[in-house]
């Protein structure tokens, strides 16, 4: 039996994917993180077996467990210095693969590629809902030429959530971020540009929520499929929240340090909203006169990387392709 080794496993995320491979039975998985306590508690409750380390002094940890693959799902990868632990399990002979949703953390992975070519390994990285699902349902649309790419992530005010998401995105409301629009880079901030989206889940068509512009690895989707804008947001159910942080992108210091506290208030109003949310993504067609026009973002090397494009989430989608501008998708032959 493999065994895949789940860094964060007792995290939101992390713990997911630990529950679910558990319950294939067809792996041998490690559950690690820093406290001891915790892993022994997620393990008892739903298999599994665990070791202790932080992430910056893994070599033991991998040499004691010897894994075929590493999942890291600590983040927040916004505040990862280097690709330190992703280069340890590849001299350890595992297979790496993350969930990062910082772009420039996503986007250098290739730097990693010899390494993981020399030992016959695999290294990805934005194997979640950004970039890797939001690539998955783009290919699927299969349209020869897309204008404009919008995704805008809506959970519901119910859904759990954990410190390290959190940090993320407190993290960068009010900071700078580059917004490739029009064909060419602009200066935007984060939690910036306010607008209005109705999502359905399933059979249920929700009230528009607030949604506002967010730093994610999708912006390397320009590239990928040679567009000319790519516009990522997310919202929170409650207004007041959305609002609130809003303004709080004028505060001359970075959000990230209130982690905690926000936490604990996001916990503390948990029981208002629903747990209805989900994810939408747009991808007008652009017309066969303006794809000359077009023009690669990023350097060539970096346009050839192809993402990552995985077909399983916890995100319901909210049929896409209604929502195009134009509805009617030629195929390319
Ligand atoms: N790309 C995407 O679309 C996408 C989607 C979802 C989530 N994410 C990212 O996934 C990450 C995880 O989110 P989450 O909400 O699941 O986080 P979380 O609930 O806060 O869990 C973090 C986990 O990592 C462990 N951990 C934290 N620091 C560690 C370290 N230095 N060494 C070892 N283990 C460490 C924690 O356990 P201990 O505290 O005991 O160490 C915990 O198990 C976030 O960065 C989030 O932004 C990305």
């Amino acid at each position: 039996m493999k065994t895949v080794l789940i860094l964060g496993a007792t995290g939101l995320f992390g713990g997911h994917l630990a529950r679910q491979l558990i319950q294939t039975g067809r792996f041998d998985v490690v559950c690690a993180g820093r406290t001891e306590a915790k892993l022994k508690t997620f393990t008892t409750a739903h298999g599994g077996r665990y070791i202790a380390f932080n992430r910056s002094t893994p070599e033991a940890a991998l040499a004691q467990t010897k894994p075929f693959a590493v999942v890291d799902a600590a983040g927040p990868f916004q505040s990862y210095s280097s690709y330190a632990f992703a280069r340890a399990c590849l001299e350890a002979g595992a297979h790496y693969l993350d969930i990062a949703d910082a772009p420039d953390f996503v986007q250098a992975i290739t730097s990693l590629n010899g390494l993981a070519k020399a030992n016959g390994l695999t290294a990805i990285s934005g194997a979640s809902t950004t970039p890797a699902l939001t690539s998955a349902v783009l290919t699927a649309f299969n349209m020869p030429q897309i204008g404009t790419i919008e995704t805008t992530i809506l959970p519901g005010n119910q859904t759990p959530r954990g410190l390290s998401v959190m940090r993320a995105i407190l993290g960068q409301v009010g900071q700078p971020m580059q917004l490739w629009e029009g064909g060419a880079w602009h200066p935007a901030r984060g939690w910036s540009r306010l607008s209005r989206t109705a999502l359905k889940v399933g059979t249920t068509q929700l009230k528009p929520r607030p949604a506002s512009l967010v730093n994610t690895p999708d912006a390397l989707l320009a590239a990928h499929f040679n567009t000319q804008t790519v516009l990522p947001r997310a919202g929170l159910e409650l207004g007041l929240f959305h609002h609130a942080l809003r303004l709080a992108r004028f505060l001359p210091f970075p959000l990230g340090g209130l982690t905690k506290p926000a936490h604990a208030v996001a916990g503390w109003a948990q029981t208002f909203g629903s747990d209805l949310g989900g994810m939408q993504v747009r991808a007008p067609a652009l017309p066969k006169s303006r794809w000359p026009s077009l023009r690669p973002p990023w350097p060539a090397s970096v346009r050839k990387q192809k993402c990552a494009s995985l077909t399983a989430s916890q995100i319901p989608i909210s049929s896409p392709r209604k929502r195009c501008a134009w509805p009617r998708i030629s195929r390319r032959h």
